[in-house]
């Protein structure tokens, strides 16, 4: 057993993969030849690891990747600036495998790894508490090019002229590093790293350090390269030539949920006199690795304001003859060029959607909002669109009825400067195809309050939620945070503001909820494997529920196929469902097929079949049927249905395939021994194949009773 993993170290380090055929005789070889260093190379998996994987647009790949067969290297700390020193310099056993401390992940220090042919992959420890100066791996213009601001509308905004709004971003999310990149997330494995590394690799009274030394190896291969043009066409070549097709990169996709204060009819067209409030925010989020991204202040802060205002709504006595409808829409994929938006907007265009463009009355989008300053309340609308008489009028009819929803709460509402465009937000795609009045609300007047925007620190810490030490899970679920009493303060302002803009006129009753903002925020951020989650949940669905915080992470999908609904928009749809559905006398056979029921008014509504709260004292549940107006649209950007990869109109972002993810660390030992533990290898190889010609030369001597022993040999 110890003796063949000799084999595996040379099949590894050395990459003579495949020579695996002769490895018992090898391994018994070098077994008897090096016996004492044998115990030594067991590997040790890392468990608790995220890499940072290929991205690809219609120009460009950004993103990391590991050779072939993973890269190996000496692991060297990197605590603190000067020890990139011996890294990049003088280190004795280039490459190396820096550990990186959190606070060091910069662009200044990744400039120079990145430069440097001693460095074979990084793995960066997750730095707790926060890096109190902020981080941020996008980019200070997200979403540059994809927005409202070109050509045809506003040019001299453009490239975010006058307003950076990521100014922590450093972008190194949109980089192209040639060496893989992982995240330790567990203090724990982080520890057993760096005492390998003290065990084996400190030099000790200034000598070099002696082998074996403490090695570890990262493995995360990626298949797509270039662009999306570039692997899109290959994706075609092989599913056009290949028998068995398989591809090489998937576009970014999944769902759009969407739902109405009254039903609409889904099979039909909402008539053009018929006018709707629409109310949005995004779904997804990202960070620097793969799908980790917690998006507390940059998406589950809008979020959930919005479900409270929606569940408010709901609760109004009048909210079935309000003059205008309203919706309540959450894109998916707008990190990567407002991939959900835009396709919304391109199907409302091509008349695939119940609802045309012309149908919206006034748009309210949620972008961050967790992080007010002082009480403050950002109002942000598009100057170019403005200039438009008729709509500035309706835009300034927005802007006075959120002023008059806030009067007499704890929300401040205030204009930003007029001459500012908008923050990088969806509307900014509805603006584009038409000139619909609308706003942003966010908590900053400028420049992102969030120090932390699409990165691995954008917790539940960041928008200040804490909990107690020794707090029960059922008690924190309950307990209302500051936080969350913030967030239902704005949901109100912003639900009373829809309710007028929607022609209601008794306001004294809108309020949402803060216990429910708690639970929610609770189920979003902290534990989504909560009994709240539990009840309201579909059976099938209970396995994407955890006790760890939910990855808003867009999901990959094969194009032509449909995406799965990813874990976020199975936490959406059921908390959407509890908070505006109705409870209704189905069984689980009519819920789960409502055509055949006769008054089930399947255009109108959708049905789901929950598991309902635990029966008292046992641990079976009492499940129930939910009916309610939600519909979930396929967000896939329209360049993947136009076959326009090249696009620069629509998003083009692709994820490439890969075939192992994995990272472990070792002992090596001396190149010397590796040689000689080569040198054998090969002779062995060489001796076994002129024996085995020999054999099968002679084959029918030596087997002479069968026509067959030429196959058998091999
Ligand atoms: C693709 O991404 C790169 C890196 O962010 C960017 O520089 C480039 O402009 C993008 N290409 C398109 C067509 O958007
Ligand atoms: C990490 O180690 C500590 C102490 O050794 C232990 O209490 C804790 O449960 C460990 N954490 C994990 C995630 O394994
Ligand atoms: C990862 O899990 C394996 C198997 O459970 C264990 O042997 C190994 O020690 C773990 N790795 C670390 C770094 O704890
Ligand atoms: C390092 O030096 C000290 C004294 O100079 C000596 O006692 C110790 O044994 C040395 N350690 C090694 C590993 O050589
Ligand atoms: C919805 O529209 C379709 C097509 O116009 C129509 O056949 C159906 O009766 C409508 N359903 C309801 C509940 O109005
Ligand atoms: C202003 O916008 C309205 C509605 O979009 C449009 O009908 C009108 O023609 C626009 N006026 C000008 C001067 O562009
Ligand atoms: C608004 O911004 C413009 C241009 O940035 C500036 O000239 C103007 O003084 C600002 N107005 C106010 C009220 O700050
Ligand atoms: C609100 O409007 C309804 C009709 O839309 C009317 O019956 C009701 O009296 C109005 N209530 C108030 C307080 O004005
Ligand atoms: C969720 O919690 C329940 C106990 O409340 C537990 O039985 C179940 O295994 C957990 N599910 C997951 C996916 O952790
Ligand atoms: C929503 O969840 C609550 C608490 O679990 C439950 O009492 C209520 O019946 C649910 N409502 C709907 C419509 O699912
Ligand atoms: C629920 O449905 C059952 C059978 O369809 C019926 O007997 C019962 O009265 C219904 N209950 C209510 C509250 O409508
Ligand atoms: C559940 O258990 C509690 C305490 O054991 C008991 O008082 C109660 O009557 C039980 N309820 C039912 C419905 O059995």
């Amino acid at each position: 057993m110890a003796a063949l993993d000799v084999v595996g170290m040379v099949g590894e380090a050395g990459s003579w993969r495949g020579w695996r055929c002769l490895g018992l005789t090898l391994a018994v070889i070098t077994g008897l030849c090096h016996g004492n260093s044998v115990e030594r190379k067991i590997y040790i998996p890392l468990n608790s690891t995220a890499p940072c994987v290929r991205l690809l647009n219609a120009t460009h790949q950004i993103g990391c990747q590991s050779s072939r067969n993973g890269d190996t290297g000496v692991i060297h700390v990197v605590d603190k600036e000067d020890d990139l020193h011996w890294v990049l310099e003088t280190g004795p056993n280039p490459p190396y495998m820096v550990l990186l401390e959190g606070y060091l992940f910069n662009r200044e220090t990744m400039q120079k790894l990145k430069g440097s042919s001693r460095v074979s992959g990084m793995a960066v420890s997750f730095s707790n508490p926060s890096p109190p100066g902020g981080f941020s791996p996008d980019v200070q213009c997200p979403n540059d090019g994809f927005g409202v601001y070109t050509s045809d509308h506003g040019l001299q905004y453009a490239h975010c002229n006058g307003t950076l709004w990521n100014q922590q971003g450093n972008g190194l999310s949109y980089e192209d590093f040639q060496f893989p990149i992982f995240l330790l997330q567990d203090k724990n494995e982080t520890e057993v790293i760096r005492q390998c590394y003290r065990d084996h690799n400190i030099p000790q009274n200034d000598s070099i350090p002696q082998y074996p030394l403490c090695a570890m190896q990262l493995s995360s291969h990626m298949h797509a390269v270039t662009s999306t043009v570039t692997c899109m066409r290959r994706n075609s070549i092989q599913s056009s030539f290949s028998i068995n097709p398989e591809a090489v990169c998937d576009s970014l996709a999944g769902y759009n949920v969407w739902s109405t204060l009254k039903p609409i009819n889904n099979s039909a067209k909402l008539a053009p006199e018929e006018q709707l409030v629409m109310v949005a925010t995004r779904l997804d989020s990202r960070s620097f690795f793969w799908n980790l991204a917690p998006g507390a202040e940059s998406t589950v802060s809008g979020l959930v304001t919005q479900l409270a205002a929606a569940e408010a709504l709901h609760r109004l006595p009048d909210s079935q003859t309000l003059p205008r409808n309203i919706m309540f829409t959450f894109f998916q994929g707008e990190v990567f060029d407002y991939i959900g938006s835009s396709r919304m907007v391109y199907d409302m265009e091509k008349d695939k959607f119940p609802i045309k463009l012309s149908n919206i009355h006034s748009f309210v989008e949620l972008s961050q909002v967790a992080l007010r300053d002082s009480s403050f309340l950002w109002m942000h609308t598009d100057p170019i669109s403005r200039r438009n008489e008729s709509v500035d009028l309706m835009v300034q009819n927005l802007l006075d009825t959120l002023n008059n929803a806030s009067l007499g709460s704890n929300v401040t509402l205030a204009e930003v400067n007029q001459s500012q465009p908008l923050p990088p937000a969806s509307f900014q795609r509805f603006l584009r195809a038409r000139n619909i009045p609308g706003v942003v609300l966010t908590d900053h007047r400028a420049a992102y309050s969030n120090r932390y925007y699409h990165s691995v620190y954008d917790t539940s810490e960041n928008i200040r939620i804490n909990y107690p030490d020794g707090i029960s899970q059922e008690e924190a679920l309950e307990l209302v945070t500051g936080t969350a009493r913030a967030l239902a303060d704005v949901a109100t302002v912003l639900a009373s503001t829809l309710y007028r803009l929607a022609g209601g006129n008794d306001t004294t009753t809108v309020k949402a909820d803060p216990k429910t903002v708690t639970r929610m925020l609770y189920g979003f951020l902290v534990a989504s494997n909560n009994s709240w989650f539990q009840s309201i949940i579909r059976a099938d669905w209970k396995g994407s529920l955890e006790d760890a915080p939910s990855q808003y992470y867009v999901t990959a999908t094969s194009h032509g196929h449909q995406p799965t609904t990813n874990t976020p928009t199975r936490l959406l749809l059921s908390v959407l469902a509890n908070l505006t559905g109705n409870v209704v006398n189905f069984t689980k056979e009519e819920c789960q097929n409502p055509e055949k029921v006769t008054d089930a008014q399947k255009d109108l509504f959708s049905y789901v079949w929950v598991q309902g709260p635990l029966n008292e004292n046992t641990t079976t549940r009492a499940p129930f049927c939910v009916r309610s107006s939600i519909r979930n649209t396929l967000a896939e950007s329209p360049a993947f249905e136009l076959d326009e990869w090249g696009s620069t109109e629509y998003s083009t972002w692709t994820e490439s395939r890969w075939k192992e993810i994995r990272a472990r660390i070792f002992l090596v030992p001396s190149h010397a021994l590796e040689v000689i533990t080569l040198v054998v290898g090969i002779t062995v190889l060489v001796v076994s194949l002129i024996v085995t010609y020999f054999i099968n030369a002679k084959a029918d001597v030596l087997f002479s009773s069968t026509h067959d022993s030429g196959d058998v040999a091999y």
